[in-house]
């Protein structure tokens, strides 16, 4: 999510900012920048990628200043680039912005600018109709400006503006985009959070909705929507700003697994239309694009790919097409049959894995038609793909993957239902009553979170062991990987996750008391002799009677596996299909707390990078 900063004191803005915009990297981002007014204009300098990049740019000492902005980027409109970047000037860079939300209405605003004022636009994004607004209506007199610039604009945004006539000034206004004023000693701040200012400040003004305020070193005037000068109290704050980062968890991880049922509504709220049905907006395959498919693939890197199994069960439940799964460096060295009639799913939360994005150039040199999964807007894989289906879990920072991974899920359930319709292979009861089982699991999501005390638990106790298996059928084999991926990453315990009925083809020779096994037995829907249930109770005995010690992870009512189980873990009730997104949950906070206990490097592990950029 962007990040803005502002300062306006006596020297050195320059450095100020810089620590503000590191503040906010927590937020994510892919690009940076600052404008500063110097010697009666504005001179700004953004870079793409981490903030070091800017950083190298504006070493010179005498790029500096007494005011500035800043921003920090996380691309919607535009991809990642050093002109979409923020600051964005004016036509003659004499005014600069920075931007944090979306402006709903800036295609109507550009064509405008354009036709009447003959503006010419450096970049692709919305922001920076907000920079030519404002220069259009600026007379040497920022505020004023801004106010008139605001009757134009419709949206949600936070904005930051500096004029090069009046260098000492910077205007701020706010609308459904959080920015919060910093008040220093000879100087002040403005910013999108408070953790951006803590390192100079403690005392802070909250900024509501359509209100404009006006900084200088020695002031700070919020005006609301009729121009009143408005009095606020001062608020003191105590917070250390690691702490304030993480919104008050000990780690991103914990933060991030607790941000799933928002993350979850996001992804399928924006899929949804007021009937409820799947809209695919923004996707330009044709009905006559998926009747031809004879083929799917899906090919992804770690988490994703574990995202990919699940997908490829409701796919093939829905659609009725086959569909393969492959991790990405295999997939891009084995000649894979593909074809016009094929279709290729990435899926990437960060949308730059080499592997991922290798494979996706592979296959559309075949003819595959590429829709992905992704997280990052306008990252590589998203901008070479013919269709992005985005995820909306906002930036996640942790390397190991937990809200990208269960939003990932929501858009394989999208997009096998919105195909199943199209073919005619899910009918329209079947496709409400799914619809209604994705709805309801935010709530349900919350409510695994009760059992967090419980998990904490289980984890103190079985810290120490070295082996811990994953086993389940199904669906739940899918995750059983993903569960096993997370412990193993961020504990450091030796795991292994297995389909349950292929334990006896070799696994099951390490089965003794030393060995812990999770056993995810999800899957009651079908009751009699094919049940998956059943089979996996069988499949817990096994272990059990070879001493291994078992963590069973089940649906509420069936508590008939604890005569079976040491331990029982229960997830809320809901249908097999989307039992996936809901029993994910406990072992990733399983996994994070064994990872706590042993004192472990939770959103930094050791020898992983978040977004693996080489081969
Ligand atoms: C790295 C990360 C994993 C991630 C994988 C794929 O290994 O540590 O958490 O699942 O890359 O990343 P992607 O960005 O393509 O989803």
């Amino acid at each position: 999510m962007c990040g803005i900063v502002g300062f306006v004191g006596e020297e050195h803005a320059k450095e100020r900012i810089v620590e503000g915009l590191k503040r906010l990297e927590y937020r994510g981002y892919d690009s940076a920048g600052i404008a500063l007014p110097i010697d009666g204009r504005i001179e700004i300098r953004k870079h793409v990628g981490e903030l070091e990049n800017l950083e190298k740019i504006i070493a010179d000492p005498t790029f500096d200043a007494a005011a500035g902005i800043g921003h920090t980027r996380w691309a919607t409109h535009g991809a990642p680039s050093d002109v979409n970047a923020h600051p964005h000037g004016n036509q003659d860079n004499s005014i600069a912005i920075v931007h944090n939300g979306i402006i709903e209405n800036y295609q109507e605003i550009r064509e405008w600018l354009s036709t009447e004022y003959g503006v010419r636009f450096k970049s692709d994004t919305d922001s920076e109709v907000i920079a030519h607004l404002i220069g259009i209506y600026y007379d040497g007199d920022l505020h004023k400006a801004m106010n008139k610039a605001v009757e134009d604009m419709k949206g949600a945004y936070a904005v930051c503006a500096i004029a090069a006539a009046e260098p000492d000034k910077i205007v701020a206004v706010r609308k459904d985009a959080p920015l919060v004023a910093g008040l220093g000693n000879g100087c002040n701040f403005i910013a999108s959070d408070i953790p951006a200012m803590l390192k100079y400040i403690k005392e802070f003004y909250t900024i509501e909705n359509n209100e404009t305020v006006v900084l200088t070193k020695d002031d700070i005037t919020i005006y609301n929507e009729k121009g009143e000068k408005v009095k606020r109290d001062v608020l003191h704050v105590s917070w250390d700003a690691d702490a304030a980062e993480k919104e008050g968890y000990e780690h991103f991880m914990l933060k991030e697994i607790h941000e799933q049922p928002k993350g979850i509504s996001e992804t399928l709220l924006r899929r949804l239309d007021a009937n409820g049905n799947v809209v695919l907006d923004g996707i330009s395959m044709s009905k006559e694009d998926i009747e031809k498919l004879d083929r799917i693939y899906i090919v992804a890197c770690g988490t994703a790919y574990h995202a990919g199994l699940v997908g490829k069960s409701i796919i093939e439940k829905l659609v009725k097409v086959p569909v393969e799964v492959d991790v990405a460096s295999e997939f891009r060295y084995r000649d894979p049959f593909v074809d016009d009639r094929t279709l290729f799913i990435a899926i990437s939360q960060s949308g730059e894995t080499q592997d991922t994005l290798q494979s996706l150039r592979e296959a559309k040199a075949k003819g595959a038609r590429i829709l992905s999964v992704v997280n990052v807007v306008g990252s590589s894989v998203a901008r070479e793909s013919d269709d992005v289906f985005y995820t909306w879990a906002g930036p996640e920072i942790a390397v190991a993957s937990t809200k990208a991974y269960t939003t990932q899920l929501i858009c394989m359930y999208l997009i096998a239902m919105y195909m199943g319709r199209t073919r005619g292979t899910l009918s329209q009861e079947d496709h409400d009553r799914l619809l209604g089982e994705l709805k309801a699991l935010p709530e349900k999501v919350e409510q695994i979170f009760q059992s967090e005390e419980k998990l904490a638990y289980l984890a103190k106790k079985y810290q120490y062991k070295e082996h811990i298996f994953f086993i389940g059928r199904g669906m739940d084999a899918g995750v059983a990987y993903e569960g096993s991926l997370k412990l193993k990453e961020i504990s450091y315990i030796h795991s292994f996750a297995i389909a349950a009925g292929e334990l006896k083809h070799g696994t099951i020779a390490l089965m003794d008391p030393t060995v812990l096994v999770i056993a995810l037995a999800t899957q009651d829907g079908k009751i009699g002799e094919d049940s998956l249930y059943d089979k996996m109770v069988s499949n817990i005995v096994e272990v059990t009677s070879r001493g291994a010690r078992v963590i069973a992870l089940v649906k509420d009512g069936m508590e008939k596996v604890e005569q079976i189980s040491d331990e029982v873990i229960y997830i809320p009730r809901c249908a097999d299909e989307v039992a996936p997104v809901l029993s994910v949950i406990p072992l990733q906070i399983f996994a994070y707390y064994v990872a706590k206990e042993r004192g472990e490097n939770i959103d930094k592990p050791r020898n992983l990078a978040k977004s693996v950029t080489v081969e």
